[in-house]
């Protein structure tokens, strides 16, 4: 745990940048620092490493001052993601990752070993990779390598400075995906920065709203969205708050158990309903698309009058339920099948499933 006891920082007379904070922030689990521009994000960021030093207050990394340690252990034990990725720019890849392990003094074959395995963990072909030099790397390679670096000697504490800002947005989520995969793993103690609240929504154990060097609200994200303490922290949600807590739930939580046809049997099987329509699947449960029950002649089979659903419209369980929104709004529907990953049926969620739980959780 990383606590900090009533930390200021001045760096002249009048810019208070740090305004007597105190927070814990507990192991194991990513914790983000967001809040506009200049509100003292880095500032705070910088003083768990002594990178930047407080004019007053206390920091205590499990227990024990910051200040009681050696300044370079200190350092080696905490990786550092910093704004604006900051790669070495005449050092290959694989030495830039090196760095730590370097200064402390790993044997080379374990170096070149922990390299490669790194970037084969944030998605970098380690072969063709390593000998790059960053100036060959889109901004998003570079993102990567930067949190590679961070990962090298594998510190129990990372500090990331918006490890994900430079790039576009498509590319920004497919980092943040794989990050979220590498740190389910990990289980890092992280301090992650940024101005971005989906990035933040997304990635948080605990989120930290600060402005003017203070902290307005420091809880869960559900907490944050759901009751905002104050003014700014409401309107720094944005007026999707009500989205935005759909994407910290899951698809799984929402399956509808419901009647399906298996495209092997007649109409027997289907009998008398109120049903529109229902999932089809085939002998082996898995889902293929499906049948307009109250259109439909009975004349004909089954299969004939099957509306085939391709396999990337079905949703698996830990899709968010924002996802499934979004889908539904797109083409038209009110209800999406859910399968597991090999295509087996699971169920169905429905519009009105998700507006039951948005109702729920109102404020
Ligand atoms: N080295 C410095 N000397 C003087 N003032 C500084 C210094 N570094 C930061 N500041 C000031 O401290 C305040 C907080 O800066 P900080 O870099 O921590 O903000 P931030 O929240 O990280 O902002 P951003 O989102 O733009 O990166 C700002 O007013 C800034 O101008
Ligand atoms: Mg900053």
């Amino acid at each position: 745990m990383i606590s900090f006891a009533g930390i200021t920082k001045r760096y002249d007379d009048s810019t208070v940048a740090v305004d007597g904070i105190s927070i814990e922030i507990p192991s194991n689990q990513l914790t983000v620092l967001i809040g506009p521009s200049g509100c003292g994000k880095t500032t705070t960021l910088k003083m768990i490493n002594r990178i930047v030093e407080p004019t007053a207050g206390q920091i205590l990394i499990d227990g024990q001052d910051i200040r009681d340690f050696d300044i370079k252990d200190l350092r080696r034990s905490i990786g550092y993601v910093i704004q604006n990725v900051g790669l070495f720019p005449h050092m290959t890849v694989k030495d830039n990752i090196a760095t730590v392990p370097r200064l402390l003094k790993w044997e080379r074959s374990r170096i070149e070993e922990r390299v490669m395995y790194l970037l084969g963990l944030v998605g970098l072909e380690p072969e063709s990779y390593a000998r790059k030099l960053p100036k060959e790397l889109s901004g998003g390679e570079a993102q990567r390598v930067g949190v590679a670096r961070a990962l090298a000697a594998d510190p129990p504490i990372i500090l990331m400075d918006e490890p994900f800002g430079a790039v576009d947005p498509l590319t920004r989520v497919k980092l943040q995906d794989e990050f979220a995969r590498v740190q389910r793993e990990l289980h890092k103690t992280i301090v992650f920065v940024t101005h971005d609240i989906d990035e933040a929504i997304r990635l948080a154990d605990r989120i930290a709203v600060m402005r003017s060097g203070r902290i307005l609200q420091y809880d869960i994200p559900e907490n944050i969205l759901s009751f905002p303490v104050e003014k700014f922290v409401h309107d720094f949600m944005g007026s999707d708050r009500a989205l935005k807590r759909l994407s910290r739930v899951y698809v799984a939580d929402y399956i509808e158990d419901v009647k399906v046809v298996s495209i092997s049997q007649g109409w027997n099987q289907v009998g008398e309903t109120k049903e529109e329509f229902m999932w089809a699947i085939d002998k082996d449960e898995k889902l293929i698309g499906w049948v307009d029950v109250f259109h439909s002649s009975r004349e004909a089979s089954i299969e004939s009058t099957l509306t085939e659903v391709a396999r990337e419209e079905i949703l698996q369980p830990d899709s968010t339920v924002k996802e499934a929104l979004s889908r539904m709004l797109e083409s038209g529907t009110v209800a999406l099948p859910v399968a597991d990953s090999t295509g087996k049926f699971l169920g169905q969620i429905s519009l009105s499933k998700i507006q039951e739980l948005t109702r729920s959780d109102k404020e």
